[in-house]
């Protein structure tokens, strides 16, 4: 594939995977305004969207390869997130005052160091087959094994907030 076809499969990739997340929240937005269809509307869009973006990464040279790789670039890509790029945003943003992003921000570098643990025990593990579910806290990102506790060691939230994957 030319350089510029990938280039713009990356740009379209990248496009559509934040219109699925603009989309999401557009959604919830909806919802907690009381338009439940137009909610549905933007929940189905933003599917469509992440459909899209799905396709393109997996049609882009090298980023989807085999499972034993993924999970080591998954493994990396969250170690990078919480040791070099969530400090510098939250510098920035402790420097300029902003006391609720800072919070938002530290809650999501505490978040990938988890996320990490889980990839490092997917790959010790990958060849057992230990099964679990996992629950996904809705406000932090943070994922609870097996089941969901009764408050998220990171954001506090209740148990109600985890969704089960
Ligand atoms: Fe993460
Ligand atoms: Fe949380």
């Amino acid at each position: 594939m030319s350089d510029k076809t990938e280039k713009n499969l990356a740009y379209a990739f990248a496009a559509e995977s934040k219109a699925a997340v603009r989309n999401g929240a557009f959604a919830k937005k909806a919802d907690a305004e009381g338009y439940a269809q137009i909610g549905r509307l933007f929940r189905a869009v933003s599917e469509a969207e992440s459909v899209h973006a799905r396709r393109y990464l997996m049609l882009m040279r090298g980023k989807v390869k085999s499972t034993e790789e993924n999970l080591e670039t998954a493994f990396n890509n969250e170690i990078r997130a919480n040791v070099d790029e969530y400090p510098a945003l939250i510098k920035d943003a402790a420097d300029e005052g902003k006391e609720n992003v800072v919070r938002l921000l530290s809650q999501a570098r505490d978040v990938e160091a988890f996320h990490s643990q889980l990839y490092k025990k997917a790959m010790n593990d990958m060849l057992s087959d230990r099964e679990t579910g996992y629950y996904v806290c809705q406000v932090c990102g943070y994922i609870a094994e097996d089941e969901a506790p009764e408050n998220c060691p990171v954001c506090g939230s209740v148990k109600g907030k985890f969704k089960h994957v």
